[in-house]
């Protein structure tokens, strides 16, 4: 009997597959369709911190000045905090599945303390997606570095839901960067977020975007990171993110080391059946290869299983493929 349940964060899933922060995960509705395709757990849409910093200065100014009032209140109806949190109770109403929250953040500010409000909503942890594009050039890399630490700490000290931290791959030493975050209190880090990349349009002459949505060969980055830092950085938890379109990118992220995988664009292209479509494939795959749970072959293939651990790191093409025609 195939058994597909593992633990992400310290929390029981029923499988590896979780429904990433997107729009997708902003209805209790959906969420309960994903929860009954087999999803292991949710991760709702993103809270913005300027939306709860709004918020919090929308009651400073509610007796001051009446009639921006009136203004911030019809921008707030639709970016509500409070709906936030009834998406967490409803959707902790409605499936069994956890419900991580998603908070969109970049400076450890007095925001922070409505974290509290998430995690008395019921909410199992919370997920920081944490970004900051530096392309200022008096900045140091380790100034920012500490952004991130000093954010980290300041929501671990008023939550005690565990915390992961949603980053992207551009760090000098990737493999310190998430050593500091598990010591300071990550239980989780999700490889990688995908990022608003920008395009030209050479007909119109504007700066326009690249897609939205990911395909399959946008795995490798993570797949190279996940089968590195599973070693490296053993105690935490790693849920792959970013191109995992089908049951094969799935199993690749589980022997390279994820505890669990995390999946947005298949489901805007196929919809939710994909993720029993991945599930199967995952079963049949398991039932093919002898293993009876996700245990039996976690990690197998990540950077300390295998004969030449160094072909993880390597970069340069040119070394490698010399003779590539
Ligand atoms: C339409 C759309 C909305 C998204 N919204 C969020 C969000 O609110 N918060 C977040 O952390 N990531 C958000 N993401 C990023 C996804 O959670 C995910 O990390 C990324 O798309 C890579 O996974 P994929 O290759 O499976 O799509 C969004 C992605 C898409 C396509």
């Amino acid at each position: 009997m195939i058994n597909l349940s593992t633990n992400y964060l310290g929390l029981p899933l029923v499988s590896p597959l979780i429904v990433s922060s997107c729009g997708l995960t902003a209805s209790v509705d959906k969420i309960s369709r994903f929860a009954d395709s087999g999803a292991g757990a949710v991760v709702l849409k993103s809270l913005f911190e300027e939306q709860i910093r709004f918020e919090a200065g929308m009651q400073i100014q509610r007796s001051d000045y009446p009639e921006a009032h009136d203004y911030i209140s019809q921008y707030v109806k639709s970016n509500s905090l409070e709906e936030y949190l009834r998406l967490i109770e409803s959707a902790k109403k409605a499936v069994k599945i956890p419900v991580i929250a998603s908070i969109n953040c970049i400076s450890a500010s007095e925001w922070i303390l409505f974290a509290k409000n998430i995690e008395a909503a019921g909410a199992d942890a919370i997920e920081l997606n944490v970004y900051f594009l530096a392309s200022q050039k008096d900045v140091s890399g380790e100034k920012i570095e500490k952004l991130y630490y000093e954010l980290l700490q300041k929501i671990r000290e008023v939550v005690t839901i565990p915390l992961a931290v949603k980053i992207g791959y551009q760090f000098t030493n990737l493999a310190a960067t998430v050593n500091n975050l598990y010591t300071r209190g990550a239980k989780g880090v999700v490889l990688f977020n995908r990022f608003y990349e920008p395009d030209l349009d050479i007909e119109a002459m504007k700066l326009t975007h690249s897609d939205v949505l990911s395909s399959p060969a946008d795995i490798r980055q993570s797949l190279r990171w996940v089968g590195i830092l599973s070693d490296k950085v053993e105690s935490i938890d790693i849920a792959a993110s970013t191109g995992i379109h089908d049951g094969k990118a799935v199993i690749k992220q589980i022997l390279a080391g994820a505890k669990a995988v995390q999946v947005c664009s298949v489901l805007y292209k196929k919809g939710e059946t994909q993720i029993k479509v991945m599930l199967d494939d995952l079963k049949s795959w398991m039932t093919r290869k002898k293993y009876n749970s996700i245990a039996d072959f976690r990690g197998k293939l990540n950077y300390s299983h295998i004969a030449d651990p160094a072909m993880y790191e390597r970069s340069q093409f040119m070394k490698y493929f010399s003779d590539f025609q």
